[in-house]
């Protein structure tokens, strides 16, 4: 009796330990995943102002996303990319050089607005643009971002390639990132080698890269958004395949082709980090960037990455499965005329008359059977909802 009493004592005492070391595990583990359910949207520095980057410019992005709408539509991360760091001082401590001159009151700056702060650091010595990179400092490092208020790190193979194991690398800052205790997106950019979109989510990355850098040009960018194809089994709430960042307001693409590239990266469930300046652009660009109804394909809860499930040519057509249990569906014409392209509903799992309304132009446009034609202009795109 009291032996058993005993050992039921011990028993008790046993499931409270594991209780409360399961609970004290939970919140870690739902940290790491509460930064990205749906995939991140924000903006990030490098395609269109490279290293001519300063504190003042990032604070008109912010400025501008709060003012314009962007924030109300969802973007979130405000990013620096390359070209901010300075040196390390005589205890290894990294500072940025003389055009952060305040990196933690950028970040409380950039998070009186609601918005998050992003840094950009390599795992080699040198990041791509010949700056101080993290290799050897990383818990350092992590311990300085996480200090400074960041939300966000990219983290760019650079001076590493071709130098041994990238896998073990990542993890090292992924490792540093959960011990320096700030919930951090950790977005992994090694071009999408050595099958990146397999081991990603085990290092602690929320994104991943899984293609070389986006140019401001259609057809490279619509081929990387294609080349995506197959990587849906990857994709999820918490980790994402990442094409790389918008170019949408670069001036490299036409207003239909600005259309076509977001409406691929919404297909995708891919991260939309808008890449242009966003205190001078353009009513067609932010309304492009903002379209409510693109967005919601997006950023739908379910998180599943689209796939391609037609082409003829220049003729792709693309579906994404919502939650709700509608289609998103997006018509790609990359001809240079116009071309009509049909949707057979059988090729999306459906049979008989089905409502089909237009993501773009936010109208219904009435009830279809067995297929949905529509014209679409050179270079453009057709975004419709199959209910
Ligand atoms: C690499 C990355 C780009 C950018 C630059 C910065 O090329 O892929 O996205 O970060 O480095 O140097």
């Amino acid at each position: 009796m009291r032996a058993n009493k005993a050992s039921s004592g011990i028993k008790m005492w046993l499931a409270v330990i594991v209780v409360v070391s399961v609970g004290s595990c939970l919140p870690v583990k739902a940290q790491q995943n509460v930064v990205a359910q749906t995939p991140p949207m924000g903006w990030n520095s490098w395609n269109f102002f490279g290293c001519h980057l300063s504190d003042a410019i990032v604070r008109a992005q912010a400025d501008a996303m709060l003012s314009n709408g962007m924030k109300a539509a969802g973007y979130i991360y405000i990013n620096i990319d390359d070209c901010w760091q300075g040196k390390r001082d005589e205890r290894g401590v990294l500072h940025a050089n003389d055009k952060f001159p305040d990196m933690k009151g950028l970040a409380d700056y950039v998070h009186s607005k609601g918005l998050k702060l992003g840094i950009y650091s390599s795992p080699g010595p040198k990041t791509c643009a010949g700056y101080e990179g993290s290799f050897g400092h990383e818990e350092q490092d992590a311990k300085t971002f996480a200090a400074w208020g960041m939300d966000f790190l990219k983290y760019d193979l650079c001076s590493l390639e071709g130098e041994g194991d990238q896998k073990a690398a990542y993890k090292k800052m992924g490792d540093a990132l959960r011990k320096a205790g700030r919930p951090m997106v950790y977005s992994l950019c090694q071009y999408g080698m050595e099958g990146v979109w397999e081991w990603g989510a085990e290092v602690g990355a929320t994104m991943w890269r899984t293609t070389d850098d986006i140019r401001n040009n259609f057809y490279i960018a619509m081929f990387m958004g294609f080349s995506q194809n197959g990587l849906e089994k990857f994709a999820g709430p918490g980790k994402w395949n990442d094409p790389d960042m918008l170019e949408v307001g670069n001036k490299g693409l036409s207003e239909n082709e600005s259309k076509g590239h977001m409406s691929l990266w919404a297909i995708l469930a891919a991260p939309l980090i808008a890449g242009n300046d966003l205190a001078h652009m353009s009513k067609a660009t932010l309304s492009i960037l903002t379209n409510p109804e693109l967005i919601a394909v997006d950023q739908d809860k379910a998180g599943v990455q689209g796939r391609r499930i037609w082409q003829q040519g220049p003729l792709e057509i693309w579906m994404k499965p919502l939650a709700d249990g509608t289609k998103a569906v997006a018509l790609f014409n990359l001809d240079w005329g116009e071309m009509p392209v049909s949707l057979q509903f059988s090729d999306i799992g459906l049979s008989g008359k089905h409502s089909v309304r237009d993501l773009w132009s936010h109208k219904d446009l009435g009830t279809f059977d067995q297929k949905f034609t529509v014209r679409i202009p050179k270079h453009g795109v057709a975004l419709v909802r199959v209910k």
